[in-house]
């Protein structure tokens, strides 16, 4: 019966062809767990599509909706905020493996003929899981999303030139509003996935065609004999490797079950952010980029203003380009590690500088939430805690609650008020002759100035928050 069946169908659909070249084909001796990471990432981007599919069924793209329906579905729909952690944690997920799969290839030098293409359309394809993640940012509509954008967006306008229109381009408008959001979601559910769906098709067509790469210790082994002929030796690992189905797929279906179980795991006991609704007049909110743009941000810091566009347009462009054309220009012709001391040098030196400036970049990244005292401070608050620890808790020490050199202030929110507490941080001469505390706005011709007139505020609003019943 089900060779009967299994005939009837092949005759119509082919399939026994497809299933010879799809599942029965044959992996290379020597690819290890390492190989896992393509599938791995295949495994998350459906698992985005399938949450993301469903999260869609809910979610109203305009600035009166969004945030009350993501906020249904994180905690009224049945499931809902699993789906939605998944989706969220899922996307961080996927820059992960992609970005240790492309290292992977890197270092192997699998990248090399004939797998140039290959590389090509991987890299193009961590680019548009980037810009997935860019506009997924915004979709939830809070304070996060809003601000994050606003920042992220406002880069585009540095471009000489060009740079209002391309804003405008962006943003469909002046600032970020409604049409930012339907033209983020439009890219986001429908021009992105299909850029995936056919980058996808590409790239697993041309791993199926050319087969995965023979890792280079076995590739160039001084061990064993080996064909001088490419295409002879790679027959030759084939034919002493593994079916793909089921030898190489069990490995590929255990490591995605294991992301599975760490995904929700990350859902259950990190949870998924959702912030207040997002508020454009809250111009002292502090944005944060998501984690992967960190290093991005943190490299900006070091352009001055007006070539601020630097380090927003050309190096990003080159750095991409590097990446993108690595196997054209770095032609070592050997795949072994230690004959490619300059590639692997380049790239270790790329790999540290993006920890690094990434890591600063989380560092430099005041918190979101700090609840003191059972108050919740606001953003303002938050900037002025960090200011009063540095510059003002050696005298009046680590929670207000004075020292030898200067009073405790942990009652001063009933005793001043907020432009009086503005005025003597600047200068308390101006206000009492006898004071012994230094000035941090000093008049002009009587001291450095230690404080912006921001800064002064935003520690002022902290200190507004100390009542007595605290
Ligand atoms: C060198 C020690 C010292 C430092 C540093 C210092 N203070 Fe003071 N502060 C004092 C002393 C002493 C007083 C008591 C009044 C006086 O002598 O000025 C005081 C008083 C105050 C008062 C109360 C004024 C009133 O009359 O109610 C406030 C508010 C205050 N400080 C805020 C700050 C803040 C904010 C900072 C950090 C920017 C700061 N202080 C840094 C020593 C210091």
């Amino acid at each position: 019966m089900t060779t009967r069946f299994s005939e009837w169908f092949d005759e119509r659909a082919g399939v026994k062809k497809l299933n010879e070249v799809l599942l029965l084909r044959k992996i290379p001796r020597g690819a290890g767990w390492l190989y896992t990471l393509g599938f791995a990432t295949l495994f998350v981007f459906v698992i985005q599509a399938v949450t993301g599919a469903v999260l869609a069924l809910y979610y109203v793209p305009s600035p009166d909706h969004a945030y009350e329906t993501v906020r249904f579905i994180q905690y009224t729909v049945p499931l809902g905020s699993i789906l939605r952690g998944l989706h969220h944690w899922g996307a961080s997920t996927m820059v992960v493996l992609l970005g240790l799969h492309l290292l992977t290839v890197f270092v192997m030098g699998a990248y090399k003929h004939p797998r140039e293409l290959t590389w090509v359309i991987g890299v193009a394809l961590l680019l548009i899981v980037v810009v997935a993640g860019f506009t997924g940012y915004l979709l939830p509509w809070d304070q996060k999303a809003y601000w994050a954008t606003t920042v992220g967006t406002s880069m585009a306008g540095t471009v000489p030139v060009i740079g209002d229109a391309l804003l405008k381009i962006i943003r469909g408008g002046a600032s970020v509003g409604a049409l930012t959001l339907t033209r983020f979601y439009g890219a986001h559910i429908l021009i992105l996935p299909i850029l995936f769906l056919l980058t996808i098709a590409a790239h697993l067509y041309l791993v199926v065609y050319l087969g995965v790469s023979v890792p280079p210790w076995l590739w160039e082994s001084d061990k064993e004999e080996l064909p001088e002929d490419e295409k002879e030796r790679y027959n030759l690992f084939k034919k002493q490797g593994h079916p793909f189905w089921p030898d190489i797929v069990v490995e590929d279906v255990i490591i995605s079950l294991v992301i599975f179980l760490i995904l929700l795991a990350l859902v259950a006991w990190v949870g998924t952010p959702l912030e207040a609704r997002a508020d454009p007049t809250a111009s002292d909110y502090i944005p944060r980029p998501e984690w992967y743009f960190l290093f991005l941000f943190e490299l900006l810091k070091l352009f001055p203003g007006n070539l601020e566009w630097l380090g927003v347009i050309v190096v990003p462009t080159v750095l991409i380009l590097a990446i993108l054309l690595l196997p054209f220009y770095s032609r070592e012709r050997s795949r072994r590690l230690e004959k490619r001391p300059v590639t692997l040098g380049v790239g270790t030196l790329f790999v540290l500088a993006v920890v690094i400036l990434t890591f600063a970049g989380w560092k430099s990244t005041p918190p979101t939430h700090v609840t003191e005292r059972g108050i919740e401070l606001n953003s303002t608050q938050i900037l002025g805690r960090s200011l009063f620890a540095s510059q003002c808790a050696s005298c009046h020490g680590d929670e207000a609650q004075g020292t030898n050199d200067g009073p405790s202030l942990q009652q001063i929110g009933d005793l001043r008020d907020p432009a009086f507490i503005h005025s003597y941080i600047e200068n308390p001469k101006a206000l009492n002759p006898d004071a012994e505390m230094p000035a941090s706005i000093p008049p002009p011709g009587e001291g450095q100035q230690v404080l912006t007139h921001v800064q002064v505020e935003d520690i002022t609003q902290y200190l507004s928050t100390f009542h007595a019943e605290d």
